[in-house]
């Protein structure tokens, strides 16, 4: 029983073999490109229409605050422990080896079914591009064969390939091209709030926070508590920031940098949801908000067709550095997981000139591309959202449980308020964990057993500290 506690020894976590390539921008870069995607361009409508109104950016304060206690605490790990493997490998340090390995398989299911969902709603956009030139794909080829009419989403297949080989040509490429994409985003997000800012109308405000009512369907919305409600649900925009945490091992001055880039990018994004949420409901009665693409139908409502099919742009340039990021965060998470020998150590294998993990990436992108593609995988925002809040809990307690058991450590980084500010963050995530729905707890549970079955049968006796424990003995 004891040895399944076994905790890693926090100078062996240090990296080996990948590159540091990557600064300061570069990481804030990272951290923009894995934040602003489907949850701003995507859920800011149904937060507004169907939980909290125009205090949808009440929702985006709340949601943020929860986000800076854990973006704190990740910046404390990532300077003390270091290494590619993120909350894997912190709750490995911390909090034993069993505990490290369930993070480290929750961390699977966030990254997997983010690239994996997100390429769907990718795959959408860029078929709706290619209808307003002319040439939109067939049905057959936009759905998975387990849908009436349906074969393969095809462009969902295509772009997980292709993002494959980008990062199979290493960390400093992907970040290039990282950077352009997220400039496209940005533009985009600009380009709607100068027009926006122009167009508001008062009345959209009032009532700011509307009377808590239940709808035809029987569902409660609005109110202070459709506030919080919406928080949870569009909690899914911040996720990312935590990926930053992955590139550790090759970012130059890591403990200069990864603090920079995981506080910094989610400073900028949280600014600009606040002010995009805000501009949102001033323009748009918050009623009629409720549809796929509330931004770009939020400049065409005001007859600016050019401005709308930017935000669409960017929305498409928004979704592709959202997986790419989570995608690199995942073949980095396996890395470490191989490495230490719970997953086969065989995969640990870096590229020779790019030092990126090659053999994790193929196969990893193989079977990420078979889920998008083939499989009915379309609302699974919620169980992301579940292993993100479980990850963000285990790195503020790993952070409380080090300040008693390792006060030794070099901390070049510190959250403040410690144990006030980690405390905090763990209860926060807590509390959004308990507003997801049941069936999004079974599925959690689920991927949980699961995860112990495999450590079981594999990860518990090939564990390298098994063997050292054999030598040892
Ligand atoms: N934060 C990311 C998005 O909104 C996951 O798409």
């Amino acid at each position: 029983m004891k040895s399944i506690f076994r905790t890693k020894p926090i100078d062996h976590i240090a990296g080996r073999g990948l590159k540091p390539v990557l600064g300061a921008t570069d990481l804030v870069l990272m951290g923009i490109g894995a934040i602003i995607g489907a949850g701003v361009f995507v859920l800011t409508g149904i937060g507004a229409a169907h939980h909290a109104g125009p205090a949808l950016v009440l929702s985006f304060m709340i949601a943020g605050t929860a986000c800076a206690f854990a973006a704190l605490s990740y910046a404390e790990l990532a300077t003390a422990i270091g290494g590619c493997g993120s909350a894997y490998g912190y709750g490995y340090a911390a909090l034993g080896e069993i505990v490290g390995w369930l993070i480290g398989w929750t961390l699977l299911l966030e990254y997997g079914m983010a690239v994996s969902t997100v390429a769907v709603g990718w795959s959408g956009y860029v078929n709706n591009a290619l209808l307003a030139v002319g040439y939109g794909l067939p049905e057959y080829l936009l759905k998975p064969f387990t849908e009436e009419g349906g074969m393969l989403n095809l462009p969902a297949t295509l772009i997980i390939l292709l993002l494959a080989g980008l990062l199979a040509s290493g960390a400093y490429v992907s970040a290039k091209f990282n950077a352009v994409m997220v400039v496209v985003k940005l533009s985009a997000l600009f380009l709607f709030i100068a027009i926006a800012l122009f167009h508001i109308d008062p009345a959209n405000w009032s009532p700011f926070i509307p009377e808590r009512l239940v709808d035809a369907e029987g569902h409660a919305k609005y109110g202070m508590l459709g506030v919080v409600e919406g928080a949870a649900v569009i909690f899914f925009a911040y996720i990312g920031f935590d990926a930053v945490s992955t590139a550790a091992e090759e970012t130059k001055n890591p403990q200069r940098n990864v603090p920079i880039g995981i506080i910094g990018s989610l400073i900028v994004c949280t600014l600009l949801y606040i002010i995009v949420s805000l501009l949102l409901t001033g323009v748009v009665p918050y009623t009629e908000l409720g549809v796929a693409s509330p931004v770009a139908d939020a400049l065409l409502r005001i007859g600016q067709h050019w401005g709308s099919a930017a935000v669409a742009a960017g929305a498409i340039a928004g979704l592709t550095t959202v997986m790419l990021v989570m995608y690199f965060g995942l073949t980095r998470v396996l890395l470490a997981m191989c490495r230490d020998g719970l997953l086969p150590q065989q995969f640990a294998v870096l590229g020779e000139h790019s030092k990126s993990p090659i053999r994790i990436i193929l196969v990893s992108g193989v079977l990420l591309a078979t889920a998008a593609g083939l499989l009915p995988i379309e609302s699974l925002a919620k169980l992301v959202n579940m292993g993100t809040l479980a990850a963000f809990t285990v790195v503020c307690l790993g952070v409380i449980w080090l300040r008693y058991h390792r006060p030794d450590l070099p901390r070049p980084f510190r959250t403040p308020y410690s144990p006030l500010f980690p405390i905090l963050g763990a209860l926060t995530c807590l509390y959004l964990m308990i507003n997801l729905p049941l069936t999004t707890w079974i599925a959690f549970t689920l991927w949980a057993a699961i995860g112990l079955m495999v450590y079981a049968a594999y990860s518990y006796r090939h564990s390298h500290l098994a063997g050292a424990a054999a030598v040892a003995g």
